[in-house]
C-alpha cells in the first residue's frame, strides 16, 4: 500500500463503539469505511444505511473474504476479540482491535503469535493515551522530565456504572471480567506507557462483588437483561510490580459506596525530579524549587481535535507505512497477563508470576 492510498475499511460489530469507530473513519479523508457487519443484521443494516455504507455482511467471515478492504475494526464483546483478530490477520486484513485484547493470556498470546506469523498491523484501541492533557504528561516522561518514575496510582472508581447488566458485559464467559477488564485495562494500558514501558513481573490482588449480584449499581451504558446473569467483580484492587522496581497501584469499580477522584479517571505518576497528575480532565505537574512545592497547570488547546480522531489516523498511518502502532501487540499483552493474574491472585491469595512465554 502507498502511503498516498486510501484504507479501506470493514467494521466488525456495529453497536455502541462500533458506532463511535464509523463516524472516526468517516472524519479522515485517508480513510473509507466500505463494510458493515453484525451478528444481529437489522443493526447492521440501520448502520450502513445511516453512514451510506456501500457493503453489508452478514456474517465477519463473509467480509473477511472481501478482497477490497484493507483493514477490519473488532468492535464485539470481548471473548471474540481473539478469534476474530486471528481469522482477520490470517485473511491478511490489518486490525484494530478494541479492548481488552482477549478475555485471558492464553488468547492474547494466539493474538501476538499470528501477528508475528502474518506481519500485519495489529494496534489496541486505547484512545486514552491519544486524550491531549495524557500527551504533555507523555512529552515530559519522555523528555525525563520527572528523573525516574518509580511509584505510580492509577484507577477509575465508578458509584454507581455498572454497564449493560445480564448482557455479555457481566457474563465472565464473554466478558472476561467486571471493571478491570473493561475501564482498569485502560488505566492500566495508560500508566504503564506513561512510565516508559517496564516490564511487570508480578501482581498480588483482589476482587470484589457486592453490587452486581443484587442488581445495584447499575449505569447507564447499556441496556439490562434482567434475566441474564451476573458474576463478574464490581470492585478490584492491585499492586503490580515491575522488573525494574517500580510499582503501580491499580482501583477500579463499577459500583462503590465512594468519590474518590470524583469517581474518574486518575494516573499520579511519582518520579525522583518531579510528578504529574491527570483527575478526570485535569493535568497538573509537580516538583521542588528553591526548597518550595512548585506546580504547573496544564490546559487543553481550544482547538483540539480529540483523541479518538487522533487514535484513528495514527492506524492510518501504521497501515499505510507498516509501522509498529504505539499501542503494540505487546502492549495489549503486558495489559492481559497483569489482568489475569490479578484475577488469579484474588482467586488463590498468593502474589502471581508473570509468565511472559509466548
Ligand atoms: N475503547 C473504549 O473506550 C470502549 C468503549 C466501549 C466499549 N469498548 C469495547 O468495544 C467492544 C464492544 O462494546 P460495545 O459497547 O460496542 O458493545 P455492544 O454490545 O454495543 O456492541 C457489540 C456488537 O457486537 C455484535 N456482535 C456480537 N458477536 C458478533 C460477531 N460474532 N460478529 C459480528 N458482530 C457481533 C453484537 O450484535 C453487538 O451489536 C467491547 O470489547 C468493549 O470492551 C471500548
Amino acid at each position: 500500500m502507498s502511503a498516498s492510498d486510501k484504507v479501506r475499511i470493514g467494521v466488525i460489530g456495529a453497536g455502541n463503539i462500533g458506532n463511535v469507530h464509523i463516524n472516526g473513519f468517516k472524519a479522515l479523508p485517508e480513510a473509507e469505511v466500505v463494510a458493515v457487519t453484525d451478528a444481529y443484521r437489522p443493526l447492521a443494516e440501520a448502520r450502513a444505511k445511516e453512514h451510506g455504507i456501500p457493503r453489508l455482511y452478514g456474517d465477519y467471515r463473509e467480509m473477511l473474504q472481501d478482497a477490497g478492504i484493507d483493514a477490519v475494526v473488532v468492535c464485539v464483546p470481548n471473548d471474540m476479540h481473539a478469534p476474530i483478530a486471528v481469522e482477520a490477520m490470517e485473511a491478511g486484513k490489518h486490525v484494530l482491535l478494541e479492548k481488552p485484547m482477549a478475555i485471558n493470556a492464553d488468547s492474547a498470546k494466539q493474538i501476538v503469535r499470528t501477528h508475528r506469523q502474518t506481519g500485519k498491523v495489529l494496534m489496541m484501541a486505547h484512545q486514552m493515551r491519544w486524550e491531549p492533557l495524557n500527551l504533555q504528561v507523555k512529552e515530559q516522561a519522555d523528555k525525563g522530565a520527572f528523573g525516574r518514575i518509580y511509584n505510580v496510582k492509577t484507577g477509575w472508581c465508578r458509584r454507581k456504572g455498572i454497564p449493560g447488566w445480564g448482557t455479555w458485559f457481566t457474563q465472565m464467559a464473554k466478558s472476561g471480567g467486571g471493571p478491570l477488564i473493561d475501564i482498569g485495562v485502560h488505566m492500566l494500558d495508560l500508566s504503564l506507557h506513561l512510565m516508559g514501558n517496564p516490564k511487570p513481573v508480578s501482581v498480588f490482588g483482589t476482587t470484589y462483588a457486592e453490587f452486581g449480584p443484587k442488581k445495584r449499581g447499575i449505569g447507564t451504558w447499556g441496556k439490562p437483561d434482567w434475566n441474564g446473569t451476573y458474576d463478574v467483580e464490581d470492585l478490584a484492587s492491585a499492586l503490580i510490580k515491575m522488573e525494574d522496581g517500580s510499582t503501580l497501584t491499580l482501583d477500579v469499580s463499577w459500583a462503590a459506596h465512594t468519590d474518590f477522584v470524583s469517581n474518574g479517571p486518575y494516573v499520579y505518576l511519582m518520579g525522583t525530579e518531579g510528578g504529574a497528575a491527570l483527575t478526570n480532565g485535569k493535568g497538573r505537574l509537580f516538583t521542588e524549587l528553591f526548597d518550595r512545592t512548585a506546580d504547573v497547570e496544564l490546559t487543553v488547546p481550544s482547538d483540539d481535535e480529540g483523541a479518538r480522531s487522533r487514535m484513528s489516523r495514527h492506524f492510518i498511518e501504521c497501515v499505510r507505512e507498516g509501522k509498529e502502532p504505539i499501542t503494540s501487540a505487546m502492549s495489549g499483552l503486558a495489559n492481559s497477563l497483569v489482568l489475569e493474574a490479578i484475577y488469579e491472585s484474588s482467586r488463590t491469595g498468593n502474589l502471581v508470576q508473570l509468565d511472559w512465554s509466548v
